[in-house]
């Protein structure tokens, strides 16, 4: 039987325009290259929400309207390396608050890290790792009562096309009771000339983790892409606040999968979409609302307004 990796990838290569998924360029060289880019001087996301939580963690807490004596999960979907969560725990640490800490991530390494770091930081800490995507995990803690708040930062939902974010948001509300809370990091829409170098760093880190999915597929599928025969070429439209990486393909040539014999065909300077990035302002997040049970209460922006942590409510 074909992996769901195998399935995916081949339908994404059968598609016109030919697409691939951006959630498989997470394998242990994304990984790595994704911390490098969480570090370039024009990847300004993450130094922005970094930003929010190490000045506004009492604000962002405040909003969060939490009774100290009421014990509450904080639950975290897909924490990665947890540098911006640090700086928020540490607040709710020092300020007493009840509560116990579980961050979800589909990388077993990432969350034995993370647990290892906590410990080592935050010895008082409770704190329970899962493993598992998103939507299962949504679905387990549904029957769950403890009073919840959910962070999902770093602009992941900015991924998701919009109507698999709708989606996610809707099952996200589902999942959710009366009175729980949402800490939604996301990217706002800005001029081209921030958002494009975010995508197009003069290092190069970010082409090679958008190659990195061709080695992966090389690697896992048995495919023989040329890698340098493919270009990284990101775009970004202002008005629709959408940013597109794609892989564009250098000269005519064919690749074949030779795990089970397909050969795709690439015509020079056609164009693999591989990530959406989508930017938001309030219109937009609040139109994509509009069908959950989830309410905008509060939003907290860095100091160049790059960056939104928006509150949520499940009323
Ligand atoms: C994880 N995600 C929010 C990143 C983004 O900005 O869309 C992934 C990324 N792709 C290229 N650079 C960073």
């Amino acid at each position: 039987m074909k992996s769901q990796f195998r399935l995916d990838i081949e339908n994404g290569l059968k598609n016109s325009p030919k697409t691939l998924p951006s959630k498989y360029f997470y394998d242990a060289i994304g990984d790595a290259l994704f911390v490098k880019i969480m570090h370039l001087p024009e990847y300004y996301l993450t130094r922005a929400e970094f930003e929010i939580f190490s000045t506004k963690s009492k604000n962002i807490i405040s909003k969060l309207e939490i009774n100290k004596d009421q014990p509450f999960d904080l639950i975290e979907l897909g924490a990665g390396d947890g540098k911006k969560t640090k700086a928020f725990l540490k607040v709710l640490l020092d300020e007493d608050y009840n509560f116990k800490y579980l961050p979800i991530d589909i990388s077993q390494n990432a969350l034995d890290d993370l647990e290892q770091s906590i410990h080592k930081e935050f010895s008082k800490l409770n704190i329970e790792t899962i493993q598992g995507n998103y939507f299962g995990v949504l679905n387990d803690i549904k029957t769950n009562t403890t009073p919840k708040v959910i962070m999902f930062l770093g602009s992941n939902l900015g991924n998701l096309q919009d109507h698999e974010a709708q989606d996610f948001l809707i099952k996200l509300s589902n999942a959710l009771q009366v009175g729980d809370k949402v800490i939604m990091g996301l990217d706002t829409i800005k001029p081209k000339d921030v958002v494009l170098p975010a995508y197009n760093d003069s290092q190069g880190v970010t082409k090679a983790f958008n190659l990195n999915l061709l080695n992966r597929i090389n690697n896992e599928l048995e495919a023989d892409f040329e890698i340098e025969n493919f270009d990284h070429s990101p775009e970004y439209n202002e008005e629709t606040g959408i940013a597109k990486s794609y892989l564009v393909s250098k000269e005519d040539q064919e690749v074949t999968f030779n795990g089970d014999n397909i050969i795709f065909k690439f015509q020079k300077g056609e164009k693999i979409l591989t990530e959406i990035s989508r930017k938001y302002n309030d219109e937009i997040l609040n139109s994509f609302l509009n069908n959950t049970k989830l309410k905008q209460i509060s939003k907290i922006s860095d100091s160049k307004n790059y960056f939104n942590s928006y509150i949520l409510e499940r009323v």
